[in-house]
């Protein structure tokens, strides 16, 4: 999923160097999900995982790849559903309830009446994030989705399931740059294509992990595990109006939207995080009350706590170790023609608590 700050290609990395350090334990709480590659992997390794993140749409995805364990079977969904044409000894369930959500004629819902031309060509500005067909084929399936969890036909964990599939489906269809803080006037051809829901590939730890929507800094006095896996934003950019899209779809509360590309209020969703001295701050609080064996704080050289501002912070808590790795970013400069090769550093702040 393309998400800012994404983990996905550096968790071998970030892996073997807490096996160098022998940071080992049994009980793994990522602070700041996000995608929820960073549990899913953790979980992979036999972990018993807790994760929160303040956004809904992260939410979604913890209850599918965290918290949930099992293969959704939808006994209750399946036998009203027209034959799909699959083998059902062959085909998963889940295979074949995507399929028939992908049969479905497109609805002129919130989705496509706020982010594609056809619904907002009265704007002076149409808003382009989908093609139309997408836009309405987005909508029939959330609202899909929606009658069979009020008919009580799906349970909780086929519900979340859905929605995450339905969640890691739009990137591959949306007219982005990469965020959906705007959209692009030309249409990127991946846009062009016809929406089709992809399923997902879900893990089992078998144990009980444990997930929440919430500013994860509510949650710090009830924290006791053996690592503490923070990865916050490195800088001013707010998550919530980056991926205001994918939080509606996720809500799908028919919020008001204003401004040329059609924001939700996020006002209560905004990060300490985005700043220094409060991130500081906070960082200070976790590290004091949370209760850890250790805890590891993800950043990036070019993040806007200082290095030595971390340390000092860390240090009154435990022993501290920086770890660091080089990866190359492409980074655009301003007229966006030429793209300059960046190397940045991946820090790791390992904190072993007193
Ligand atoms: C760098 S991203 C995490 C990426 C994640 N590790 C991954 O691999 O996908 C930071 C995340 O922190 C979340 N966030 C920021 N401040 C938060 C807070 N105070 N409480 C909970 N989540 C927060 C953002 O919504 C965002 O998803």
């Amino acid at each position: 999923m393309r998400y800012i700050g994404n983990k996905e290609n550096i968790l071998d990395k970030i892996f073997s160097i807490l096996e160098e350090n022998k940071i080992r334990g049994n009980s793994f709480f990522d602070f700041f999900a996000g995608t929820t590659n960073v549990s899913r992997f953790f979980k992979s390794k036999g972990y018993k995982v807790y994760s929160s993140d303040i956004l809904y749409l992260s939410y979604c995805l913890q209850k599918a790849y965290v918290e949930n364990n099992e293969d959704p079977t939808f006994s209750s969904l399946l036998p009203s559903l027209p034959d799909q044409g699959g083998n059902s000894l062959f085909t998963r369930p889940l295979d074949l309830v995507v399929s028939y959500l992908n049969s479905l004629p497109p609805v002129k819902g919130f989705i496509y009446q706020n982010y594609t031309p056809g619904g907002t060509k009265n704007l002076e500005r149409p808003r382009t994030y989908f093609i139309d067909a997408n836009g309405g084929r987005i909508d029939a399936i959330r609202m899909r989705i929606e009658e069979w969890k009020k008919a009580g036909v799906i349970n909780e964990s086929e519900y979340f399931i859905l929605l995450s599939c339905l969640i890691e489906t739009i990137g591959f269809y949306s007219n982005i740059a990469g965020v959906y803080a705007a959209f692009q006037k030309h249409w990127d051809p991946r846009a062009l294509k016809p929406l089709e829901l992809k399923t997902i590939e879900l893990v089992n730890n078998g144990l009980e992990n444990k997930v929440y929507c919430a500013d994860s800094m509510d949650l710090i006095k009830d924290i006791d595990v053996d690592l503490l896996y923070l990865d916050p934003p490195y800088n001013e950019r707010q998550y919530a109006p980056n991926y205001h899209i994918l939080e509606t779809v996720a809500k799908y509360d028919n919020p008001s939207v204003r401004g040329v590309t059609g924001m939700r209020d996020y006002s209560g969703q905004k990060s300490r995080f985005c700043r220094a001295n409060t991130a500081l701050e906070d960082l200070d609080k976790v590290a004091k009350t949370a209760k850890f064996h250790y805890l590891i704080l993800s950043y990036n050289s070019e993040g806007i706590m200082p290095q030595d501002m971390i340390i000092e912070t860390l240090q009154k808590y435990g022993k501290v170790k920086l770890e660091q790795f080089e990866y190359a970013r492409f980074k655009s400069n301003n007229n966006g023609l030429a793209k300059t090769k960046k190397t940045v550093f991946e820090q790791l702040y390992i904190l072993e608590k007193k």
